[in-house]
């Protein structure tokens, strides 16, 4: 969960942003910002905002996400429901449990493992379900969270760590299983686009003093094309409107899943079917950075310290389905996801009569379900390919019409 995260409200409240950084902190952004800077130089001055997003989170060796620099946690940058809660896994586990189970067998591939706390929950919950996945792949960008994974699996289930294994690319073979992304997607490089209502503007990033500022330039066909489907989804804009779109969002989504033969991909992340995300109240989109547990607007801000991300727009997700060769298998909010998989009964499994440890179960439940917390702002979407799924995570509330 992206702490502070204000993005819902058209009045952010935003943190202060006198935040004391090491010198190596101070010299890496440097880098990242000499990076940047010679990019746009590069370009002719300008360069597009998806492109400033991809260079800061994923620049090899510079990047967020890919230099090591970000932390996950209490004290780090953000907190996962991974972290927050076992319960998180626990029921995760259970979902991938039915699949496997119709599967007969089958693998499991997580996107984006963070510290690897889901992937240990989700293991130890099926280990003792008697439904252990023949591997357990982990598909992870930054080699120092790798790391730290194996450390973790290492730590936490050394009985299983011969089946888990770290790749660097979606895998290549085809394998039937589950595949799951949970705070993945909206770190995907957004366009950032302003609406004047008979044009529209693409905002991009120029150097000015040595200072990333942003920048419009008219927007190409393609993006113009874009925002007049959007403005018309969400009901109309007034001028000045700005949001952002992922226009990556299905290629990258096709490319993780094309391995997977007959099973089940899930994506968990905060958004909003289109519709809602392109309200004309949210006249400022939902871009949102974290560092250090606090939630700043300003993307250019520290580059290559903090997470810049975007809410997903699920129904564009959602479109991305059927070229991808998937099933739209089901589509609800977390709350109803984990309550459709017994997050009550697993906080007796884990509490194992504890009261204490129930009450402390029952704090991170809250925020998990909670509306104002993690509840209703985290959608989960499925794809299914080659099999009839029928989802209890599903099951409470399917929201699929709403896409
Ligand atoms: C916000 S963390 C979520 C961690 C974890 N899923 C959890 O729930 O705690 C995002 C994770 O996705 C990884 N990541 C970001 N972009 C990625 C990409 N394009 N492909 C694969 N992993 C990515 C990051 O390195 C990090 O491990």
């Amino acid at each position: 969960m992206r702490q502070n995260d204000t993005a819902m409200s058209p009045q952010r409240v935003l943190v202060r942003r006198d935040v004391a950084l090491s010198a190596s902190e101070l010299m890496h952004s440097r880098q990242v910002h000499e990076h940047l800077a010679g990019e746009i130089a590069a370009a002719g001055g300008w360069i597009s905002f998806e492109r400033y997003m991809e260079i800061a989170l994923y620049a090899p060796g510079l990047g967020y996400y890919s230099a090591g620099a970000h932390k996950l946690g209490h004290g780090g940058d953000f907190t996962t429901a991974a972290q927050i809660s076992r319960l998180f896994g626990a029921c995760m586990a259970q979902q991938c449990a039915d699949v496997l189970r119709e599967l007969g067998a089958g693998s499991i591939l997580e996107i984006g493992a963070g510290s690897g706390r889901l992937a240990v929950d989700i293991l130890t919950r099926l280990e003792a379900l008697g439904r252990l996945p023949a591997r357990y792949r982990i598909l992870e960008v930054s080699a120092d969270l790798r790391e730290r994974q194996r450390r973790l699996v290492r730590g936490c289930v050394p009985q299983l760590q011969e089946r888990v294994e770290w790749l660097e690319m979606p895998p290549a073979a085809a394998f039937d299983g589950v595949i799951l992304a949970n705070e993945v997607l909206d770190a995907l490089p957004v366009a950032r686009f302003r609406w004047h209502g008979t044009h529209c503007e693409e905002l991009g990033v120029v150097l000015e003093q040595d200072r990333f500022v942003w920048a419009p330039r008219p927007a190409g066909a393609a993006l113009s094309q874009v925002c007049q489907a959007l403005a018309a989804a969400g009901g109309g804009w007034e001028d000045g409107y700005t949001s952002e779109y992922c226009p990556r969002l299905g290629a990258w989504a096709t490319e993780v899943t094309r391995a997977l033969g007959i099973g089940v991909a899930m994506w968990v992340d905060y958004g909003l079917p289109r519709a809602q995300y392109y309200f004309p109240e949210r006249r400022d989109g939902t871009l949102l950075c974290h560092f250090r547990q606090r939630a700043l607007d300003d993307p250019f801000l520290y580059p290559g310290l903090q997470d810049i991300t975007a809410w997903v727009d699920f129904t564009a997700l959602a479109e991305g389905c059927g070229p991808a060769g998937c099933e739209l298998a089901g589509f609800t909010t977390q709350a109803y996801f984990l309550a459709g998989l017994g997050i009550d009964r697993e906080m007796q499994a884990l509490a194992r009569g504890d009261a204490n440890h129930y009450a402390r179960l029952a704090n991170e439940a809250r925020q998990l379900l909670l509306p104002g917390e993690m509840g209703e702002r985290f959608k989960v979407m499925a794809w299914s390919r080659g099999m009839d799924a029928r989802l209890r995570g599903f099951a409470l509330k399917d929201l699929r019409h709403t896409l």
